[in-house]
């Protein structure tokens, strides 16, 4: 079962074809996901620090936007864990006092 590293925070196996999102959130990580997981709010976004994630999509992209951004995160909600991933979480409820969201769909 590949293992997922939120980086300086914790390291928990997930399954193999579960959204990132959904494997951080289910790790105990109040990642955001505002939108509820339809790639448009970007609250999910996280950087790839290590790991093999396949190429970005047409909708992480229009949903980023900005150059700097696609360049730097991913949208964990469209992501589909598949290998050893260490992560840095952009967004967290608690940080920002905030609901997560409504829970992506698996
Ligand atoms: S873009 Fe909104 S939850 Fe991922």
């Amino acid at each position: 079962m590949p293992q997922i590293t939120v980086e300086n925070e914790k390291t928990f196996d997930a399954p193999e074809g579960k959204k990132l999102v959904l494997a951080l959130e289910d790790a105990g990580i109040d990642i955001l996901h505002r939108c509820g997981g339809i790639a448009r709010c970007t609250t999910c976004r996280v950087e790839i620090v290590s790991g093999d994630v396949p190429p970005i999509s047409a909708e992480e992209i229009e949903a980023l936007e900005d150059p700097d951004l696609i360049e730097k995160y991913r949208l964990s909600c469209q992501l589909r864990v598949a290998s050893d991933l260490t992560v840095r979480v952009w967004g967290r409820a608690s940080a920002q006092g905030i609901e997560p969201g409504g829970r992506p769909e698996d």
